[in-house]
C-alpha cells in the first residue's frame, strides 16, 4: 500500500489575475524538487487559464473549485467536464462546505458532479464534514457516513479508489480552530473502515483522505504524522506562498 500524500490548496474567491499568476509562479519554484508528494492548486475559474500556463511544464496539478455534471447546455453560471479538461484541469473539488451551505447544494446533486466528473476523468477532491451542532451532537459517523453512501452512490469500484474524499469539518474551516490529531485520526480510520465496508479492503487502502480546516505551517507536520492522513487541503494558508512552501515541505 503506498498512497502519495496530497497537498490542495484552495483559493475560494481570492486573488486577481496577477495576483493568481505570481501565487501560481512561487508554488511552481518551490516544488520543483519535491518527491513523494504530490501538489495541487484550486484557483478561481477566471484565473484557470493563465495558472495553466505558468503550471505547463511543473508537476503541480490544475484544478477547478467544482464540476457541472453536464456535458453543455442550459446550466447558467456552471462550468462543463470537458471545459475544464480543456483549460487543463486535472481535478475538481466537489460538495465543499461553502457549496452546501452557502449555496444549497445537496447530496444527489454532489453525487452527479462525482460523476460526471469521474466520466471525463477529472479526480474528484469529494469534501465531507459536520457542523459542530453535529459534533456536539455526537452524530458526526453518523453524518459522514451519509455523506459518502450518498455522495459515492451509484459510483464503481473501478472508479472509486482514484477519488480523493478531503474531511473538512465544518467548525474548523476558516475559524483558526483545527481538530486535534486525534479526532482527525479517528474519522480518518472510520472513513477508511467505510470504504471497505462499501467497496473492498483495496480501495480502502488505495483511496486518499485528506484533512481541511486551519491546516498551516505548524499544525502540518503533526496532522500528516497520522497514520490515516493522506494529505491536506489548504484555505487561508494556501494563498501565501511562504506558508504553502512550509506545508507542501511537511516533515
Ligand atoms: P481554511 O484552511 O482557511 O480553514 O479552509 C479550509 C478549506 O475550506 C479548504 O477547502
Amino acid at each position: 500500500m503506498s498512497r502519495k500524500p496530497l497537498i490542495a490548496g484552495n483559493w475560494k474567491m481570492n486573488t486577481s489575475i496577477a495576483e493568481a499568476e505570481h501565487l501560481a509562479q512561487a508554488i511552481v519554484r518551490a516544488s520543483a524538487d519535491l518527491q513523494n508528494r504530490e501538489v495541487m492548486i484550486a484557483p478561481p475559474y477566471i484565473s484557470l487559464a493563465a495558472v495553466a500556463d505558468i503550471l505547463a511544464d511543473s508537476e503541480v496539478i490544475l484544478a477547478a473549485q467544482n464540476i457541472c455534471w453536464a456535458e453543455k447546455g442550459a446550466f447558467t453560471g456552471e462550468i462543463s467536464p470537458p471545459m475544464l479538461k480543456d483549460i487543463g484541469c486535472r481535478m475538481a473539488i466537489v460538495g465543499h462546505s461553502e457549496r452546501r451551505h452557502l449555496f444549497g447544494e445537496n447530496d444527489a446533486m454532489i453525487n452527479k458532479r462525482i460523476s460526471g466528473a469521474m466520466e471525463h476523468g477529472i479526480i474528484p477532491v469529494f469534501c465531507i464534514g459536520e457542523t459542530l451542532a453535529e459534533r456536539e451532537a455526537d452524530n458526526t459517523m453518523k453524518i459522514l457516513e451519509d455523506q459518502v453512501r450518498h455522495g459515492l452512490k451509484d459510483i464503481s469500484i473501478t472508479d472509486a479508489g482514484s477519488i480523493v474524499i478531503a474531511y473538512e469539518p465544518v467548525w474548523a474551516i476558516g475559524t483558526g480552530k483545527t481538530a486535534t490529531t486525534k479526532q482527525v485520526q479517528e474519522v480518518h480510520h472510520f472513513l477508511r473502515n467505510l470504504m471497505e465496508r462499501l467497496y473492498e479492503k483495496n480501495i480502502a487502502s488505495e483511496i486518499r483522505i485528506l484533512y481541511g480546516g486551519s491546516v498551516n505551517a505548524t499544525n502540518v507536520d503533526e496532522l500528516m504524522a497520522q497514520p490515516d492522513v493522506d494529505g491536506a487541503l489548504v484555505g487561508g494558508a494556501a494563498l501565501d506562498a511562504g506558508s504553502f512552501e512550509r506545508i507542501i515541505n511537511f516533515q
